[in-house]
This record gives structure tokens, sequence and C-alpha cells, in this order.
């Protein structure tokens, strides 16, 4: 080997002993970076979704750059996790400094509102939990965690206009009910072939459309909004039920429910507590059942709990027969 080729390689192996230290000496560094959660916050409420904001700040006390490629957080109140997810960003913390920045996701109106129990409004406590993905040059991956412990105050639903008249989007918003719950709301109710069943928020149209297949009976279903009717029409055309089937565009509170004598509803607790004044004026013997939601006040005369095997969670079906009966003590 010439002394120049001795030289060239010396060099190289200098510059690669040096490389190696640095990285290193990143590993080895005194100061960890670290994540402090300064604030947890609803953004902007849009029909559906609400946004869920973090202040936080990030300290990079290395001399290389430091990239932020993911948020995961949970939400916690009263010892149960009510909401977890991810949050995407690619972010970069300089060398040697800090950096102060929002990151956010977004989470459906209804899914943060049945999560917490709560009314829009109110305030609830919360603790939450965050690990951050950093990516740092050479030394791999860094998860930093942070938490805040606060309160939250739910924020107040959007509002939604359908043919003039505003309502609160929350109170309209569709999920269906699996059809493994819709076959036992029905069984539960004994639905009988001369019964005359309303669907109260009919949605797609499953209920009516099951009723009239199943059992033979006549059945109406009732829906504010226009793509739910739409969509209730084509599937009672698509079962060949319109004979029985009627779907009218409808809103449910200014009803007259005297004709019915079956009633199944899946709405908020608070939309079945408005019914009551409606739903005493069904004759006696009637069967109302509700997906999810009891009447506060109002005792069930059966509550039976399924897991669907469609979304494998558990369901409580309520079941009132007229004459409505207080609850003890009310
Ligand atoms: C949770 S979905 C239930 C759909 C269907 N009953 C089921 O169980 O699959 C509630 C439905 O009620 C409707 N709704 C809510 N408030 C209403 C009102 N005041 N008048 C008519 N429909 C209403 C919504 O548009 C939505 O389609």
């Amino acid at each position: 080997m010439t002394f120049l080729q001795r030289l060239i390689l010396s060099s190289v192996l200098t510059a690669v002993f040096f490389a190696g230290c640095e990285t290193t000496r990143d590993i080895q560094y005194d100061l960890e970076p670290a994540a402090h959660l300064e604030a947890m916050w609803f953004g902007g409420v849009e029909l559906d979704y609400v946004t869920v904001l973090f202040d936080v700040e990030i300290d990079n006390p290395y001399p290389v750059s430091l990239s932020l490629q993911r948020l995961r957080y949970a939400l916690v109140s009263d010892g149960h996790t009510f909401l977890t997810g991810t949050a995407l960003d690619n972010v970069t913390v300089p060398p040697n400094t800090k950096k102060a920045l929002t990151l956010s996701d977004q989470v459906t109106y209804v899914r943060l509102l049945r999560a917490l129990g709560g009314e829009p409004g109110s305030t609830i406590p919360f603790k939450a939990e965050l690990t951050l993905s950093l990516d740092a040059p050479r030394s791999g991956w860094i998860n930093l965690h942070a938490e805040k412990e606060g309160d939250i105050i739910l924020p107040e639903s959007p509002e939604i206009n359908v043919e003039g008249i505003t309502y609160n989007a929350v109170d309209v918003v569709y999920v269906p009910t699996p059809q493994d719950v819709v076959d036992k709301m029905l069984e539960m109710a004994e639905v009988k072939k001369d019964d005359l069943v309303y669907d109260l928020g009919c949605g797609d149209g499953r209920i009516v459309v099951t009723a009239a297949r199943r059992y033979g009976c006549k059945a109406i279903g009732f829906d504010l909004d226009p793509r739910r009717v739409e969509e209730s029409l084509e599937n009672v055309q698509k079962n060949n039920v319109g004979h029985l089937v009627e779907i009218e565009q409808k809103d449910i509170f200014t009803l007259d429910l005297s004709k019915a004598d079956v009633i199944t509803l899946f709405l908020l607790s608070r939309l079945n507590v408005k019914l009551i004044p409606q739903l005493e004026k069904l004759k006696p013997g009637s069967r109302i059942v509700s997906h999810s939601f009891a009447m506060e006040d109002i005792k069930p005369d059966k509550v039976v709990t399924l897991i669907s095997r469609e979304d494998k969670s558990e369901h409580t079906i309520y079941l009132w027969v007229t004459p409505l009966k207080k609850e003890a003590g009310e």
C-alpha cells in the first residue's frame, strides 16, 4: 500500500470513527427529549365531528433534529378509557430547541357524547395520556409520554336545518340497529299480524321492513332526514313490502300515536322522555321497545341484554307495556 493509499484509508477510518462517536454521543446525551401536554381542548364542532386538540411542547436537547411521526392518545374519565385515537403528523423539532405544537384528531360527536354519557355543555373530569413517537436519526424511535388532568366541557351540538326547521344535529344522527337486535326487539314486543308498528326515526327502514316480512303486519316508518326516507323507500321496494309498509318524512314529535300497537325507538334517552306525552295516548296493552336507551322515571316491564353477532357489542332492549308506570317512589 502506497503512502497516499494509507493516508486515504486512515482518513476514511477516522471519519467513520467520529461518525460512530457522534451516534454514540446522541444516545448517551445527558438530557433526554421530553414532551409536556399543556392543554387539551375541543375545536370546531362540525355537523358530525368534533376536533380534539392537544397543545404539546416538545423539548429536544439533542444536536440533531427529531421528527414527530405519530401521537397516540387515550382519554380517561372516572377510571375508564372513553376515547383512544391516533393523530398522524410529520413535524420536525430542530436541534436544541423547544417546540410548541398543536396536534389534532377528529371524533364523531355522538361517539364522544355516548362515551361520556353527558349532555352537551356539561363538565367532565378527564385525564389525557399521550404517547408521542419521534424518529431520531441514528438512534431510532423514541416514545415520549405526557399526561394531563383537568375538566372538559362537552361542546354544544351543531344544528341542522331540515326544510326550514332547525334541529339539534345529535338528535338526528343515524346509527342503524344491528339486524339481530331488530329481531329481538320485535320478538319482545310480541308483534302480531293485526298490529300496526311505528318506528319513530326509522333510519333505513330496517325495523318496519322486518316487521312486515316476518309478521305480515302493517308498519309505518317516520324520519325527518330526507336521505333516510329515500333509503327506507328503497329498502321497502327491495323487499317487496310496499303493500304493508309506508314511510313518511315527519317530525316524530308532531305525530298522533293513538293508532299504533307497537312503537320501536332507537333515540337518545332525552328524546324518549320528550315523547312521553304522546306515548301516554297509546291504547292500553300497546308495546314500546327501545334499543339502548331507557325512559327516565318510567319503569320498564322487561329489560334484555344481548351480544350482537354483527358488532360483537352488548345491546340493551327496554320493553314498556301501556299504560306507562312510574318508577317506585316517583
Ligand atoms: C339512531 S337512528 C335509528 C334508526 C332506526 N330506527 C334503527 O334503529 O336502525 C335515529 C333516527 O331518528 C331520526 N330522528 C331523530 N329525531 C327525529 C325527529 N324529531 N323526527 C323524525 N326522525 C328523527 C334520525 O334521522 C335517525 O335516522
